[in-house]
């Protein structure tokens, strides 16, 4: 037993190094930075450098037993795939008031402001038990920090809790966007505009009534700004919805579902987007946090292009596995892979061939397990170089919860899992187990999750799944089809 977990602490050691320059941009995987460490700024922010056209990612640090107060660290990236760390933008201070390592320090964005000519950071700073929902305000000189902490306000007299900024394109004002909490009188979202120099806020420019949303962000295009938000299941995802105007005052539209219905948007929540005015075309990317409450300092990042339709006045966020942006022209394209269907597998001990008509060829693989009972496909063509692989599934442990505040899944004995893990093989080298997060999802619902892996060249390959424990059993999660995508150059 204690060799058999030494082999496996290896062989996740020995895939955790790869990669340290991407291309392609795959939603949902473990993002690594330059060094090879994951990348750790959840909820956060990306803004562009005026001056060298580089994007800076801002987020949340958490790690394992230090999940809030850890403070906000900062990466660069000149693609958004590639990304450099540059260690902690704002550090926890031990005995602060608002920034110690027992403090909430959440949801952070930042922005240049011309007035004073240095990057200021603002987000929502509480205490551990929510209590204060206040606005916290820091500065550099620097885009990377260190910021120095100057206050925490309440926004106008009023709560804040998950916190947003915007600023728009064509008159360079910046906006916060904040819930205000949970309170009965609360359960609002505002829009309300910073002063000429983002020092402080001026005035509420709308308030989303009694909607009780969170994690909003505004997209704003020629016509339209959007203004996407969660609805509040905490850590579980939901159906993001987004509202349409003309103008920031309103009036605004009814919400609508801005993904494929009861996806969850893909098992992710919002938070932050971003505008990418290329040469050619400009993109619009929905920045979404995938939480993992068991694991938090491992929760990953959906980062998906929007589709807009200025006529239907309608936005969509668009799954892809993996996709190609090139941030100079504006242009993206899903990258194209090869597809092996489930029924062409082989079932291994109790796993099974079962019907489902939302499945490819109406069927799903289900009953995976352990190590005894798993699926092989076969013939797999590889390029002999890490490429990209998804894995599109169901898991159905969550009893189809929904929207509503709370979103409570574990009614029943509280049974109810975040996720699944699954393990992959290829060519049967039990020497390197991957582990493949599978979150839960809707009835019939099948989401896709990936893994580098690293085939031989030719068509030769096969990939096996079984299950890991999650903590309570060692269930994999039903599989549809997997995609393998080439080699990134
Ligand atoms: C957080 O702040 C609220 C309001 O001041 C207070 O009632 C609560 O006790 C504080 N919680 C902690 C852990 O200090
Ligand atoms: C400012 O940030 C840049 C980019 O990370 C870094 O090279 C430079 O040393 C920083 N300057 C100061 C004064 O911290
Ligand atoms: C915040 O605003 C709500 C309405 O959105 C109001 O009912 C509540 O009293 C306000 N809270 C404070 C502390 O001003
Ligand atoms: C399956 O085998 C791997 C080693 O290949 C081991 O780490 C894991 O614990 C085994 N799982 C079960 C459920 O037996």
């Amino acid at each position: 037993m204690a060799f058999r977990l030494i082999v496996l602490a290896l062989a996740l050691a020995a895939s955790s190094s790869l990669p340290v320059s991407a291309k392609y941009i795959v939603p949902g995987a473990r993002w690594r930075d330059t060094e090879g460490n994951l990348v750790n700024a959840h909820a956060g922010c990306v803004t562009v450098d005026e001056e060298s056209g580089k994007f800076f990612l801002f987020g949340e640090y958490k790690v394992q037993g230090q999940t809030e107060g850890g403070g906000v660290s900062v990466y660069s990236s000149e693609d958004l795939a590639t990304w450099e760390h540059h260690g902690m933008a704002l550090s926890p201070i031990e005995g602060h008031p608002y920034i110690s390592k027992t403090d909430i320090i959440q949801r952070p964005k930042v922005v240049k402001s011309e007035g004073t000519g240095k990057f200021h950071m603002w987000w929502h700073a509480d205490n551990s038990t929510y209590g204060e929902l206040l606005q916290g305000f820091a500065q550099s000189d620097n885009i990377t920090g260190p910021y120095s902490f100057v206050s925490a306000t309440s926004p106008l007299g009023n709560w804040s809790q998950d916190f947003g900024m915007f600023t728009d394109y064509k008159d360079g004002k910046s906006y916060a966007l904040y819930s205000n909490g949970d309170r009965k009188e609360a359960r609002d979202v505002y829009l309300t505009s910073y002063n000429e120099d983002v020092t402080a806020l001026d005035k509420v420019v709308h308030r989303w009534d009694k909607f009780d949303l969170e994690a909003p962000t505004i997209i704003q295009t020629e016509k339209s700004y959007f203004a996407l938000m969660s609805h509040k299941t905490g850590y579980r995802p939901n159906n993001v919805v987004a509202f349409r105007a003309d103008s920031l005052a309103g009036p605004w539209s009814q919400p609508f579902i801005v993904a494929p219905l009861n996806t969850r948007t893909f098992s992710s929540q919002s938070g932050f987007s971003l505008r990418i005015k290329g040469r050619k075309k400009t993109t619009y990317l929905y920045l979404g946090d995938q939480w993992d409450s068991n694991s938090l300092w491992e929760s990953r990042y959906i980062w998906l292009p929007v589709e807009i339709d200025e006529a239907k006045k309608s936005l969509q966020v668009v799954w892809n596995d993996v996709y190609d942006l090139n941030v100079k022209t504006g242009e993206w394209a899903p990258v194209k892979g090869k597809t092996y269907y489930g029924k062409d597998a082989t079932m291994k001990g109790a796993a099974f061939k079962q019907e489902a008509n939302f499945g490819s060829n109406g069927i799903i693989l289900t009953n995976i397990y352990g190590n005894d009972s798993t699926v092989t496909f076969s013939n797999i063509e590889g390029t002999g170089s890490p490429q990209w692989v998804s894995f599109w599934y169901q898991n159905i442990d969550d009893m189809g919860y929904g929207d509503q505040p709370g979103g409570s899944p574990d009614r029943i004995g509280g049974a109810w899992q975040l996720r699944r893990i699954a393990s992959v093989v290829v060519n049967g080298d039990t020497t390197k187990v991957e582990s493949l997060y599978q979150r839960d999802t809707h009835k019939g619902i099948l989401l896709s999750t990936p893994l580098q892996l690293t085939l031989k060249k030719g068509r030769q390959n096969t990939i096996t799944i079984g299950g890991l424990s999650n903590g309570v059993d060692v269930k994999g999660a039903d599989i549809d089809r997997i995609v393998v995508y080439p080699s990134e150059k």
